[in-house]
């Protein structure tokens, strides 16, 4: 692999689905990037099983010794802000241009979005901005939307509220459940991740305000 190719990290926190498409778009060489690091805040992810298999480092940050159990939102955000310093710590030893979070179960705090100004990325199970937060596609069926989807985006202080880069609609159909509808957008998730990913590392990706350009080829 060339030393060129866009060094990408990602944070995640679970399952890693969406680390495994990427992961598949690299090997694919359909995604011109190196991952250069997976660092999850739990150490049972699957998605450091995948980065392992990948031959990519794998780092287990434990948010405990970060934690408070202070109810005083003031205290919670400095405790989030003391786990980004030391996420940024190991970051930063890897040389990224990119980093992606995918199904990472934390709030990114100034911390990180300052350290990689429009350098981070997400994939977020709903049309935004349709049902920001958790249990989105749970929301989406009670609000009885026919359309839902996916869309990945940059990342900005506000949740699920950064730049939209590319979206995909999914039908809602008659009788599902949360589970039947999840595993519909998952499917569009792990098709437009990698292609985001692929336009940024093209240099084809303009911020303009809240908006994002893309160059046509
Ligand atoms: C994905 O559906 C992703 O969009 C979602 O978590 C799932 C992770 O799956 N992310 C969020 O809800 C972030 N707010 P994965 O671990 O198999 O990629």
């Amino acid at each position: 692999m060339d030393s060129s190719r866009l060094r990408i990290g990602v944070l995640a926190s679970g399952r890693g689905s969406n680390l495994q498409a990427i992961i598949d778009a690299v090997e694919a060489e359909t995604l011109k990037a190196k991952l250069a690091l997976v660092l999850s805040n739990r150490s049972d992810a699957q998605a450091l099983e995948r980065a392992k298999r990948h031959g990519a480092p794998a780092i287990f940050l434990d948010a405990k010794p970060f934690s408070t159990t202070s109810p005083d939102p003031v205290a919670k955000q400095v405790a989030r802000e003391a786990y980004d310093r030391a996420v940024l710590d190991v970051l930063k030893q890897h040389d990224l241009e990119l980093v992606v979070l995918a199904g990472y179960m934390r709030i990114v705090t100034s911390v990180l979005i300052n350290a990689y100004p429009n350098r981070i990325m997400n994939i977020h199970p709903s049309l935004l901005p349709a049902f920001p937060g958790l249990d989105v596609q749970q929301k989406a069926l009670d609000w009885g939307v026919k359309t839902s989807g996916c869309t990945v985006h940059f990342v900005t202080e506000g949740v699920d509220e950064g730049p939209i880069i590319i979206q995909a609609a999914v039908p809602v159909l008659e009788g599902d459940t949360a589970e039947r509808l999840s595993a519909r957008i998952l499917v569009e998730e792990h098709r437009i991740y990698p292609k985001a990913i692929q336009l940024y590392a093209e240099g084809r990706l303009h911020i303009d305000g809240r908006l994002v350009r893309i160059d046509e080829r």
